[in-house]
């Protein structure tokens, strides 16, 4: 079986602990986009480890991980990462490998990321990882792929710059090499997970765009960022927090506001540690946007939502949900594709009674509080796509699994 998981909002959403629970019955855990700009944070009892490149079932002793073909590698990096996977113990050779097809980040990509968007008139605030270069590259047909990085008649035309860097790092990855699509081919009965990177207001297609990463980081980039076809895929699991939060610049409409909100920027973000994984910037903090989660859920197919950092709302006395727009004087419940719409949409706000009682302890949907389980069914009929995965809290026993995505439908 093949079982996707995306994120649903801005990003953030918690897919590391996600795709780290469901990784348990997965044979193979396939990344299929973005690069070092995405942060994966993994609680294990007392550890915790945070993840930018390396797919999150990296943790799991027998199970295999594959940097896909959608994905965009920067071997200094990666080669950092996995040195600390070592440190902290983690034995990862052998069971590490990357797409022939995936594009490699070079040093001067990451230069010019930083510098372009400097020189935005409107800064997308990106992560200075190199990945829109990457990616405009690789569209543009310049782009080198990891398998490139071993032809020698190729390195020959690159700059002296480039092909030492290459020269330098490719040793590492050499063993790693994957064609996946004869992997896949010969591993056809395994359980594998398609972990997606960013999330549907972040892709480059469906997003809020320009202000966007550049992958596909949506379903839609599943099948060939991972490097099989459509059909493989069985089912597509959304993952969205119980609030929303956006790192980087772009339209928010339901980021919280001083005047109308007090200080609940503050409190969800000391609450809910909203902290970015990869640059430590603050997130910027906002109620569930369920006008922009249904747009996800249509368009990428999702057919369960995980809802994650339910807990961080425990201790409120009512919780607003945005269940419209108001874009010039007008309700909506679509997703603008206008920038200057989505910039300036007022969110319609429905208020709905807090819990004020503990639901770190509920493994059950049962067992959670009745108001959280109320907010639980409102968003589903909302959206019209059930939740049946809720977590509770960041260890991994703090997850309630209401249907598991594994069992065939
Ligand atoms: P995970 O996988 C949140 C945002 C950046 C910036 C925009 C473009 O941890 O959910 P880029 O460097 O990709 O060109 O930046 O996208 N961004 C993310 N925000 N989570 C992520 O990944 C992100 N990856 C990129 O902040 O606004
Ligand atoms: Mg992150």
């Amino acid at each position: 079986m093949k079982l996707v998981v995306i994120g649903a909002q801005w990003g953030d959403e918690g897919k590391g602990k996600i795709v780290d629970f469901l990784a348990r019955d997965a044979d193979t855990v396939v990344r299929f986009s973005g690069g070092a700009n995405a942060g994966h944070t993994i609680v294990h009892g007392r550890n915790t480890y945070k993840l930018h490149l390396v797919p999150s079932g990296i943790v799991y002793e027998d199970k295999r991980v594959i940097l896909g073909t959608g994905m965009v590698i920067d071997p200094e990096a990666l080669e950092k990462e996995l040195e600390e996977l070592s440190t902290a113990g983690v034995v990862w050779a052998g069971r590490v490998l990357i797409s022939d097809r995936a594009h490699l980040v070079l040093p001067r990509y990451k230069r010019m990321d930083k510098d372009l968007d400097t020189k935005r008139a409107q800064p997308i605030g990106t992560t200075g990882r190199g990945i829109g270069v990457t990616y405009s590259m690789k569209s543009a047909r310049d782009g080198v792929r990891v398998i490139d990085a071993f032809d020698d008649a190729l390195l020959a035309a690159l700059s002296q710059e480039d092909r030492d860097f290459l020269l330098e790092h490719r040793e590492f990855f050499r063993e790693m090499m994957v064609d996946v699509n004869s992997y896949m081919t010969d591993h056809g009965d395994e359980n594998v997970l398609l972990e997606g990177a960013q999330g549907t207001l972040l892709d480059l297609d469906l997003g809020t765009y320009p202000f966007v990463s550049s992958g596909s980081s949506s379903a839609n980039g599943a099948a060939v960022g991972a490097g099989f076809g459509p059909r493989e895929l069985d089912r597509v699991v959304g993952v969205c927090k119980a609030y929303s939060t956006r790192v980087g610049n772009g339209p928010f409409p339901t980021e919280f506001e001083s005047e109308r909100d007090g200080d609940l920027e503050h409190v969800i973000r000391e609450l809910g540690h909203e902290y970015g994984v990869t640059t430590g910037r603050p997130r910027r903090c906002g109620y569930l946007d369920l006008v922009a989660l249904r747009y996800a859920c249509r368009s990428n197919s999702i057919d369960t939502l995980a809802l994650t950092h339910l807990d961080i709302y425990d201790s409120f006395e009512e919780i607003q949900v945005c269940v419209g727009y108001k874009v010039d004087g007008r309700v909506t419940e679509l997703f603008p594709a206008s920038r200057t719409a989505a910039a300036n949409a007022e969110p319609v706000l429905k208020a709905l009674p807090g819990w004020k009682a503990s639901s770190a302890q509920a493994r059950a949907f049962s067992e959670l509080p009745t108001g959280a389980q109320d907010y639980v069914r409102y968003i589903e009929e909302y959206t019209g796509v059930s939740v049946e995965i809720i977590s509770v809290g960041s260890d991994r026993e703090h997850t309630i699994v209401e249907r598991d995505p594994w069992t065939p439908s």
